[in-house]
């Protein structure tokens, strides 16, 4: 038997690529086998496996199966049934299977070194004391002997610093450090060890989950890892993974082990590459939004998704060592922080977002976008700020458009169309064969057909014969139908990395109106609100990896920012990563994001009165004139 194999059932799964061999009893889904195999327990399932986004889609190599059920035929094409494609979450083997997992590609996820140059304070630090010396001049008992040379009259003391202390006073050692979590003591270490000072600074997002290894005596970010956030099998959206969590009673257990063990495996690898054990690392920071947070915790969200959107928590929440959902991995002695959010859908990530980027304490008017599942858009200066949170829709990430996918190998994220060539260029993640198309390369392709006049103001395809003569040839003959539906090839079949043609479809630009609308309808209730023009914003930054891969020239064209913020932006990357490690580095930091989470106001669009016109008249487009 190859490694990796489990023998636990009746029919055997062989998953290509990968080698991987998995035993199981008959009765689950593929998806629910999958998803407990090495290779497929990041596939990406949108819709969490209600046959609705065709997104699972495998194919089956070899093997028993039955015939393909409605869902089926409704997301595959007869040409694609007939080569063995398949939806996993439909497909209940009977038998043995050998699968293709169609992508299986390591996530590209935008992770930016970070770089802090404040003063160091860090959450759990260490302190170097010299003990007194035992010649019976003093009665003070060991605690208090600490506790006066430290100079933290009320230090409290773990069972650990306990058993450390009377082992290092046998051994005679004078010179300890003290590992302190505010005034308690974690642990003491013989001899001074203050220069090894270890935390972790996560950022789990709904898609992405990034984890950075810190050295906290110093302020450096030293490596970082990065990958898609598992729970993604689960549903691509907070509230498709919020309904799984409610459908049974292992749905929440199910998404917290998987983060949890996502998590611990990325601290390992860190820990390996980096030549230091577990249980040197004292701390772990963890910034999200707030469902996110939730189901790390193990806290059942489901106040999140029903109005009027009450989350359990939104403060700092605290897990000694040893305890929470961390503490029984080789992290055992690390404490545990989440991060303070503002409300449902302002969580953690927003807070430490707007503080890592110093709006709180600037002068001038700015925007704050994170577009992602949701919009989160904040408004203001050091003097107020005001949040909102808009349901923009997955189809940014790629979910809910035919041939989206996430910042996987082979997704298509640019589409440039040159004009003096009259060539359309697309750049491809890895540079080989497309095989879908990610949030950026979503909002290029949007741009260029109103550019170029392939659609309406209300975003309906035109007909090849309707369009204008100044159209080219090349785009033109992109122009076409697959299964009866409107849309844009980018790349046929032939030229696929999976033998299935790669395009843009009219169902697809509906999907980008609806979330388009929603961010800018968000954006002009904010300024409404508090009474300003769009042109009193100074600057825009554009926060998360969506942001930062977007082209702004596409995303003023078709409306998702308004026009007179052009020259404004500011792309600034994972702003939640970065949140997370200044938050594990400085007390300021800390202060500061503690503040936001009474001072941040919240907008809840829902209750707006004006969101929904706005919301309308924001899915045109505005279409250049002489076209
Ligand atoms: Fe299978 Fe959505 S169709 S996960």
């Amino acid at each position: 038997m190859a490694a990796g194999e489990v023998n636990s059932g009746e029919f055997r799964l062989e998953i290509i690529p990968g080698n991987e061999f998995v035993d199981f009893p008959p009765g689950p889904s593929l998806l629910e086998v999958l998803r407990k195999s090495r290779s497929g327990r990041e596939m990406a399932a949108p819709c969490g496996g209600k046959g609705t986004c065709g997104k699972c889609r495998v194919r089956i190599l070899s093997g028993d199966c039955r015939e393909p059920g409605p869902e089926e035929k409704q997301s595959l094409s007869e040409q694609e049934l007939k080569s063995g494609m398949r939806l996993a979450c439909r497909l209940f083997p009977s038998g043995d299977l050998t699968v293709e997992l169609q992508s299986s590609g390591e996530a590209a996820v935008l992770v930016s070194p970070v770089a802090f140059g404040g003063v160091v304070s860090p959450l759990v630090r260490k302190q170097m004391i010299l003990l007194e010396e035992r010649d019976g001049k003093s009665q003070l008992n060991l605690f208090d002997q600490v506790r006066k040379v430290s100079g933290i009259e009320d230090m409290v003391f773990s069972g650990s610093a306990a058993d450390s202390l009377s082992r290092l006073v046998q051994l005679r050692e004078r010179r300890v450090t003290l590992i302190l979590d505010g005034n308690r003591v974690l642990d003491i270490e013989s001899g001074d060890t203050s220069a090894a000072l270890w935390s972790f600074a996560v950022d789990i997002g709904t898609t992405s989950v990034v984890v950075s290894l810190v050295d906290a005596s110093s302020g450096k970010e030293i490596d970082r890892r990065a990958g898609l956030n598992r729970q993604g099998i689960y549903g691509a959206d907070v509230i498709t993974r919020i309904s799984h969590a409610a459908d049974s009673v292992e749905g929440l257990k199910e998404l917290q082990d998987s983060i949890t063990l996502q998590i611990g495996e990325m601290m390992e690898d860190l820990c390996i590459k980096n030549g230091i054990r577990p249980e040197k690392v004292n701390s772990c920071v963890l910034a999200g939004n707030t469902s996110m947070l939730h189901l790390f915790a193990g806290v059942y969200p489901l106040g999140i998704a029903q109005t009027p959107y009450v989350p359990v928590f939104t403060e700092a929440l605290h897990f000694a060592e040893g305890t929470g959902p961390l503490g029984s991995s080789p992290f055992g002695k690390m404490v545990t922080r989440l991060v303070p959010g503002r409300s449902a859908y302002i969580g953690a990530d927003i807070t430490v977002g707007i503080a890592a980027v110093g709006m709180d304490m600037q002068e001038e008017t700015a925007l704050f976008v994170d577009i992602g599942t949701n919009g989160e858009i904040v408004l203001g200066s050091r003097d107020a700020l005001v949040s909102c949170a808009t349901a923009a829709g997955p189809a940014f990430e790629g979910a809910h458009i035919a041939c989206g996918t996430g910042s996987i190998a082979g997704a298509v994220y640019s589409v440039v169309f040159e004009a003096d060539t009259g060539r359309l260029k697309t750049g491809c993640i890895g540079g080989g064969a497309p095989s879908g198309i990610c949030g950026s390369g979503i909002v290029d392709i949007a741009a260029l057909l109103v550019r170029e006049g392939l659609v309406d103001g209300k975003g309906r395809f035109l007909a090849v014969d309707k369009l204008s003569s100044s159209t080219g040839d090349e785009l033109k003959s992109r122009r076409t139908t697959i299964d009866g539906e409107e849309v844009f090839l980018l790349s046929p079949a032939s030229e696929s990395a999976h033998g299935s043609p790669v395009y843009f479809s009219q169902k697809d630009l509906r999907e980008v109106q609806l979330a388009k609308g929603a961010v800018a309808a968000g954006i002009e209730t904010l300024l409404n609100c508090r009474n300003m023009a769009v042109t009193d914003v100074e600057m825009v930054y554009l926060a998360g990896g969506f942001g930062s891969a977007l082209d702004p020239e596409s995303a003023f064209q078709i409306g998702l920012l308004p026009a007179e913020l052009k020259g404004r932006v500011i792309p600034s990357g994972n702003t939640s990563q970065r949140g997370a490690v200044y938050y594990t580095l400085s007390g300021d930091f800390r202060r500061r994001t503690g503040k936001l989470r009474e001072s941040l106001d919240y907008l809840e669009l829902s209750f707006d009165k004006g969101f929904s016109r706005r919301l309308m008249a924001h899915m045109y487009f505005d279409i250049p004139r002489g076209i």
